[in-house]
């Protein structure tokens, strides 16, 4: 018998099975099939809502120990890539598997930049929008719509067309943001400006205004570089997912792109920082924080910016944006919201309900903060969230069309409907209200 293989007796039968342990701690759920009563069972299947326990993939782009606050692209730790990289090396690291020499590095950055402009239809088509739309709903549409201008996009398994797709989505979503964000302010959208750095350039798309050339602060360039660095991948989260997801199909990847920032659209997933930002104008005043607390310890909404699916200690991310908040206030003036924030952790971290249930700050509890001084308003975050993540959904992307062992992705179902039932013709139906279940099947 091996040894690393899971024994398990079926008590419904005696039987016994053996399924192999891989990679220390995994089995495969399918091997559970072959256990069944009878032989046209179906067999027995994990049920998992939420993917809680779960692999849906194998991966080499992120690790993250949660327990541990550790999070690493490519093998390298965040801390290192946040203090001495930049957004567009990362993007390279995540996307390529490796940090790239100069020459490769200076072409990338190159290669990138030729892609910043956008087809003028599509700015047109941006115009359309009404005065108030979300600038993350313009997102989802307009770079949907990019399928359409490159149908080549479809040819998923060309591997130069998919290294074209992927760049040219870096390029351009920093165009499509800021002309969402000038689009809501009514201001003429401004073209992309390639002397610039990665972030420089897309301040200067969002802040110009009749100067002949923007010159962005460094210090703001670099935080807004250091927030993209922490956003880039963070393994299978839900937009991550849904990439997977919506790409298993071999759609194009702008489509699969477009669900991938539906999905962030969330408030549960890049909508966050709005809420731990709201929150905080609500508490007011750090005396108000002890009342606060109380208040979420008896379930009265939650410490938002508080807790994580995946990490069980201080999310590594907050700590580092904890930072870069202070270098930003030098430039913007302070955020009052940061004293009560600061507050707000420090009462938490000594107090039993959140210390025992492992609730510790996650990123969004500091990005919102520094987003708002540095002048954004809270529509934009999200979308300043969908930015850098572009390069982790690519290279997530690209690896679930190589992986031999993906398929179109189709979850089981556990039915708990009604059996086999009798049609009636219209006239001969019951009132909904004379049925046991109506409430339960009225949407
Ligand atoms: N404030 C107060 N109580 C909380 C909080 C919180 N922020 N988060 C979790 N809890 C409690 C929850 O009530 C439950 O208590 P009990 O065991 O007594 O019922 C326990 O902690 C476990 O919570 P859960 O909802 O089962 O945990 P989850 O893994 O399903 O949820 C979460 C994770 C992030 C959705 C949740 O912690 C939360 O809602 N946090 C606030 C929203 C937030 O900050 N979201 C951003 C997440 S980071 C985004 C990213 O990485 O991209």
């Amino acid at each position: 018998m091996p040894s690393n293989s899971l024994s398990i007796v079926d008590n419904r039968t005696g039987k016994k099975y053996e399924i192999p342990i891989e990679e220390g701690e995994v089995i495969h759920t399918a091997a559970l099939r072959q256990i069944k009563v009878k032989d046209d069972d179906f067999g027995l299947m994990g049920y998992d809502p939420a993917f809680t326990n779960t692999a849906s993939c194998k991966s080499k782009v992120t690790y993250i120990d949660g327990d541990k606050g550790i999070l690493r692209y490519r093998g390298y730790p965040i801390e290192e890539l946040a203090e001495k990289s930049n957004y567009m090396e990362t993007a390279y690291l995540i996307v390529k598997g490796e940090l790239p020499n100069k020459q490769h590095f200076d072409a990338w950055v190159n290669n990138i930049k030729v892609h910043t402009m956008v087809h003028e239809n599509i700015k047109k088509s941006m115009e359309g929008f009404r005065y108030d739309a979300h600038p993350m709903g313009m997102m989802v549409g307009t770079i949907g719509a990019l399928s359409t201008f490159y149908p080549e996009a479809a040819n998923i398994f060309d591997l130069e067309l998919r290294r074209l797709q992927t760049r040219r989505l870096i390029g351009k979503v920093p165009t499509l943001a800021a002309f969402a964000y000038r689009h809501t302010r009514g201001l003429p959208y401004v073209y992309p400006d390639n002397e610039l750095s990665y972030t420089g350039n897309l301040l200067s798309m969002l802040f110009k205004m009749t100067e002949l050339k923007y010159k962005p602060n460094p210090v703001l360039e670099r935080a807004l570089d250091i927030l993209f660095i922490l956003h880039a991948d963070h393994e299978q989260n839900c937009s991550t997912n849904a990439i997977r997801c919506v790409g298993s199909s071999q759609v194009d990847p702008y489509s699969a792109v477009a669900a991938a920032v539906a999905a962030l659209y969330g408030p549960l997933h890049g909508g966050a920082n709005e809420a731990v930002v709201r929150m905080l104008e609500q508490i007011g005043s750090i005396d108000r924080v002890p009342e606060a607390i109380k208040r979420f310890k008896a379930g009265e909404g939650r410490l938002m910016g508080f807790g994580h699916r995946v990490y069980k200690n201080y999310d590594p991310r907050a700590k580092i944006l904890k930072r870069t908040a202070y270098e930003v206030f030098e430039v913007t003036g302070k955020n009052p919201l940061i004293d009560i924030a600061l507050e707000l952790e420090r009462i938490a971290l000594q107090d039993d309900y959140f210390v025992s249930r492992k609730l510790y700050p996650n990123v969004d509890f500091y990005s919102g903060i520094i987003y708002q001084a540095m002048g954004f308003p809270t529509s934009m975050f999200p979308v300043l969230f969908a930015i850098p993540r572009t390069s982790g959904w690519m290279a997530q992307w690209a690896e679930m069309v190589r992986d031999p062992e993906q398929k179109i992705a189709r979850p089981r179902q556990v039915y708990i409907g009604e059996n086999l039932r009798k049609w009636l013709p219209l006239e001969k139906r019951p009132e909904p209200d004379q049925r046991e279940d109506a409430v339960s099947t009225r949407i």
